[in-house]
């Protein structure tokens, strides 16, 4: 098994390489991928000096598995050449998630999406991850009807280039042109994550709506986000308004959520236990509390959900797809 790490020098590639660590995922050879810009570049990783190579010797090398973190368009041009030799690859871009041949998965929901024929496999943005996680319980159990959803994103889920901003700001140093925020985001909470539609949503709200209702296989849900960037280093929080088809009780609420796999429910107010994204950093479950009644209309609950976005919201979720076409034998290169 030969496994490609492409945006290896990347916040996300970077937590990819922990994960493989921890998870043992069985493979005899890696490889570590980046732009021309890091090629030849030496990252000591387990022991052994790895050398960065370029896209084209990587495809050229017929990896059996690629976990790409590497931009949107960089897996338009390149997902395809990978697919082309016989690899499956692991796609942590939005670039290819609504496309319908491309399964978008979270394996703890979906992994069933996955088949032997599709072998570009999208990872769901960040914040859908958490949300869905969190969600899928009670939607199979009584059926989503509408969500409101406002979000708390750290600054680590626009890569590199926005921690170097964040850290500048703090600093009092130069802010390195282009920025990753027209804003400050030292000290400061921008209400825009990604760039705006025609609809004056941005596209992180819209791929919330889009790709919920393509995970979840429900395109009836209603659903409606405002996504905000926030000065927090690391772990996403979402405040979410879920309006469900059936009444709830919400003792059975909290047991589903703290029964089902990859979720810990931290609900205990009184005791000052509720998630905050800290307590999410380096974890891979997500973590769900101050779960209550809307008391403003029937059938509705309020959430809070915290995760941390470079593990669940990416690498983990990645790593676990790979793992999953692993112990399916669903990788067959021979
Ligand atoms: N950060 C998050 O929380 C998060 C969560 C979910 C999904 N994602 C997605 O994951 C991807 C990576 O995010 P990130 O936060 O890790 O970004 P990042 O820190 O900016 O890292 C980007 C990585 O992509 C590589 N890269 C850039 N252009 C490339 C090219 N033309 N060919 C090959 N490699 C190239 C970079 O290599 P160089 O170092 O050589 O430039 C670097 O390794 C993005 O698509 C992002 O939307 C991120």
């Amino acid at each position: 098994m030969h496994l490609a790490v492409v945006g290896v020098t990347g916040l996300v590639g970077q937590v990819v390489l922990d994960l493989l660590n921890e998870t043992k995922l069985p493979y005899d050879k890696i490889s570590f991928v980046a732009s021309e810009r890091s090629v030849g570049k030496i990252i000591p990783w387990n022991g052994i000096d790895h050398t960065v190579i370029s896209m084209d010797d990587a495809v050229a090398s017929k990896p059996d598995i690629a976990i790409f973190s590497a931009g949107g368009s960089t897996s338009l041009e390149w997902a395809p050449r990978f697919a082309k030799s016989g690899c499956f690859v692991i796609d942590n871009s939005s670039a290819w998630r609504m496309d319908p041949d491309c399964p978008l998965v979270v394996p703890e929901i979906n992994a069933d999406a996955i088949d032997s024929n599709t072998k570009i496999i999208a990872n769901p943005n960040c914040s859908t991850i958490q949300m869905v996680m969190a969600l899928n319980p009670l939607h199979l159990k009584y059926g989503l009807d509408r969500l409101v959803i406002s979000t708390y994103q750290s600054f680590t889920g626009t890569g590199m280039k926005a921690v170097r901003q964040y850290e500048s700001e703090r600093d009092g140093k130069p802010v390195e042109e282009p920025r990753a925020y027209h804003h400050p985001i030292f000290e400061n909470c921008i209400p825009q994550c990604d760039s705006f539609l025609e609809n004056a949503y941005t596209k992180e709200e819209m791929k919330m709506v889009h790709e919920t209702r393509k995970i979840l296989r429900d395109p009836s849900i209603r659903i409606t986000a405002t996504a905000v960037r926030v000065p927090v280093n690391g772990g996403h929080s979402e405040s979410i308004n879920v309006q469900l088809k059936n009444e709830f009780d919400l003792t059975t609420v909290s047991n589903l959520l703290a029964s089902t796999p990859g979720i810990i429910l931290m609900d205990n107010p009184a005791n000052f236990e509720y998630p905050t994204p800290l307590q999410s950093k380096n974890r891979n479950e997500v973590l769900v509390g101050r779960v209550r009644r809307d008391e403003s209309q029937d059938k509705t609950l309020n959430l809070w959900v915290t995760a941390d976005n470079l593990r669940k919201g990416a690498a983990t979720n990645a790593v676990q797809i790979a793992a999953y076409l692993i112990d399916q034998k669903l990788v067959n290169r021979n």
